[in-house]
């Protein structure tokens, strides 16, 4: 008995670059390999939850241009179902990755995820009220992002959102929402924009090699991360969403979710491109047994 996702979010092409070293301000270095890689956060995430063996459906864009096509055809052989991706005039998105050995910078050209509008989650309503889970992140626009919480809160699906980018939240969104998960950069933009510890229930932040946090019975736990060889650290949160989401709609605990998810995100990191390494469930199992973290 598969558990359902709807994604609600981005779909991009990643052209990414290996460097040794980051540009600064003004500066051309020259780089390494190049490659193209499927990619958007939203994208990604119902990657990581399909290749777990979620049933997952997706609302998002994508243009009738050569990217379009070939990210559609990716995700339907990906096993997701993509009747809620709108095909659209706009380009589709492209994110220019620069990636070196521990970073990554990204910036995103929306294109036609720009177009996934309160209407087309309207259109799609059936495939949230028959999720287990929904999950959300904001590569798209913010009216899509509060009306899809509004869709899934009335049916009273569980929603996570993935605040990534970030981008101004209000309050009852916040709300409304069942668990948040920013990384460092996002929880300090969050704090501008709500009192974060009235919300501190929902939130599981991603901090890289350093792990994941979150608050339990009013204490914050610790889970460590994983010393992995890292080849591209390029969606290792989005595979943490998609594995978080997936334990979730399966029914199992926090802490299980958790710990789970981060070992799926540090497998992840160890092949190129951001959906490459997300690993199956047997494989996050295995890796968690090798680990010591699953007897
Ligand atoms: O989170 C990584 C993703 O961010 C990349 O795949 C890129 O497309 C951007 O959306
Ligand atoms: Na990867």
């Amino acid at each position: 008995n598969k558990p359902t996702i709807c994604v609600i979010g981005s779909i991009n092409m990643d052209l990414t670059i290996n460097t040794n070293k980051m540009p600064a301000q003004g500066e051309t270095v020259l780089g390494k390999n190049f490659a193209q890689y499927p990619g958007g956060k939203g994208a990604n995430q119902a990657v990581s939850a399909a290749r777990l063996g979620a049933n997952v459906h997706m609302i998002g864009a994508v243009g009738s241009d050569a990217f379009g096509d070939t990210l559609l055809s990716h995700l339907a052989s990906e096993q997701i179902n993509v009747e809620g991706i709108k095909v659209s005039e706009y380009p589709t998105g492209v994110a220019t990755i620069i990636l070196s050995e521990n970073d990554n910078r990204i910036i995103v050209s929306p294109g036609c995820n720009e177009l996934v509008s309160p209407d087309l989650v309207e259109t799609h309503k059936q495939m949230i009220k028959n999720s287990n889970v929904v999950l959300i992140q904001l590569e798209i626009p913010i009216e899509t992002v509060k009306y899809a919480v509004k869709v899934a809160h009335e049916f009273e699906v569980p929603i996570v959102l993935n605040p990534a980018p970030y981008q101004r939240l209000s309050k009852d969104l916040f709300n409304n929402v069942t668990y948040l998960t920013p990384n460092e950069i996002e929880l300090k933009e969050m704090q501008n924009d709500t009192d974060i510890d009235s919300i501190k229930e929902k939130l599981i932040i991603t901090k890289g090699d350093e792990g994941v946090q979150y608050y339990s019975k009013h204490s914050l736990s610790n889970v460590s991360g994983f010393q992995v060889e890292v080849k591209d650290t390029t969606g290792a949160g989005d595979t943490f969403n998609g594995a978080f989401a997936m334990q979730l709609a399966n029914g199992a605990s926090i802490h299980e979710s958790v710990l789970f998810a981060n070992a799926a995100a540090a497998l992840s990191i160890t092949k190129a491109g951001a959906q490459k390494g997300m690993p199956t469930n047997e494989e996050v199992e295995k890796f968690m047994k090798e680990r010591g973290v699953l007897h």
